[in-house]
């Protein structure tokens, strides 16, 4: 049975799963901490023609995808122990951790985003270390941080663990998001609107520190549909008859930047990356497609033949990761 329905379920998928991104490594001073170590990579069953579909990204800004994305809430058995000034650089990638990849979509344009929050987070935890948007502004020729920043850098987003941070566990909650859709949104339109990509990071921070963070934002409630910047047109000036003006500057979603954070994210050489950089698939639940809950369906009768549905639980204490738990 399973054999037929996840059949059915590629097919529906066919030219919707392709160009998307999540980080596959995590370099700590530069030095690479391995494939998938310490980070909640989202469901992944391998790249298109391979068996598989990259994730998809999350629309829905009340899911609880939102917080870090598909199956977000299992913890990667391995934690990153990082102190207060530490340079992290995240390797975000599409199909595999090489810098031939394409890291996301051209056409994907949009701002990239960096949170903390304690481990686990709470109401209002995550705080905003860093965020880029349109850095060069302008339409159609502008810059964004997704496109050309870090796809252009090989993947590579960068930022600092905030000095004097008090020791414990958090989560980095990292994020791109693709506004190609993003002129409505999802709640008007489901087919279209932005495409959200978090990724969280598990850290330790060591030291004695006595920095506390601030009050941040909840993910999801971080943002709605009508935050600026969610509903956004990256297409605006290449079309002749709009009637609405467009704008050239671009307000990024979500609360400022701390001022604990730092003021620059400095970008620091990189040792080589280690270990194996192609994805194998772990989720023996979901076969090609990354949804939290799917219908199948027989192809000839349109019977309805079983649902599989992942309910998130995030518990409100700090788990520590079973060692023996596997995510790929
Ligand atoms: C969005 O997510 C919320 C919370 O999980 C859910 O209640 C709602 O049905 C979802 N909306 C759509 C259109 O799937
Ligand atoms: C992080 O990068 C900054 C800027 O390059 C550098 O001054 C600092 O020493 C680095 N931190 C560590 C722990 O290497």
């Amino acid at each position: 049975m399973m054999h037929l329905l996840s059949l059915v379920v590629s097919s529906f998928l066919v030219g919707q799963a392709h160009a998307h991104t999540f980080i596959w490594g995590v370099f700590v001073n530069g030095v690479d901490q391995g494939l998938n170590r310490g980070i909640r990579t989202p469901a992944y069953n391998g790249a298109p023609g391979q068996g598989g579909y990259n994730n998809s990204p999350v629309k829905n800004l009340t899911s609880i995808d939102m917080r870090c994305n598909v199956l977000g809430d299992t913890p990667n058995p391995y934690t990153i122990k990082v102190a207060p000034g530490d340079n992290l650089t995240f390797d975000w990638h599409h199909d595999k951790r090489d810098p031939l990849d394409d890291v996301i979509a051209n056409s994907h344009h949009g701002p990239a985003l960096v949170y903390i929050s304690p481990d686990p987070p709470t109401e209002n935890s995550f705080v905003k270390l860093w965020h880029k948007g349109l850095y060069v502004e302008g339409l159609p020729a502008g810059k964004w941080a997704t496109t050309s920043d870090i796809a252009k850098n090989g993947g590579h987003m960068n930022v600092r663990i905030p000095a004097g941070l008090k020791a414990g566990h958090y989560l980095i909650r990292a994020e791109m998001i693709g506004l190609h859709e993003g002129e409505v949104s999802y709640e008007e339109n489901p087919a279209r609107g932005a495409q959200f990509y978090p990724d969280c990071v598990q850290i330790e921070v060591t030291g004695d520190g006595i920095v506390e963070l601030p009050e941040g934002v909840s993910f999801p409630g971080g943002y709605d549909y009508d935050t600026p910047g969610v509903v956004y047109d990256v297409y605006c000036s290449t079309e002749t008859t709009r009637t609405t003006a467009c704008t050239t500057t671009y307000p990024i979603p979500g609360p400022t930047v701390w001022s604990g954070a730092w003021a620059d994210t400095t970008s620091v050489p990189l040792n080589s990356v280690t270990g194996i950089t192609t994805a194998t698939a772990w989720s023996t639940w979901i076969k090609n497609s990354v949804v939290t809950s799917a219908t199948f369906t027989d192809k000839k009768s349109l019977t309805v033949m079983g649902t599989s549905t992942y309910h998130a639980s995030w518990s409100s204490t700090y788990q520590t990761p079973a060692p023996g738990t596997k995510r790929w």
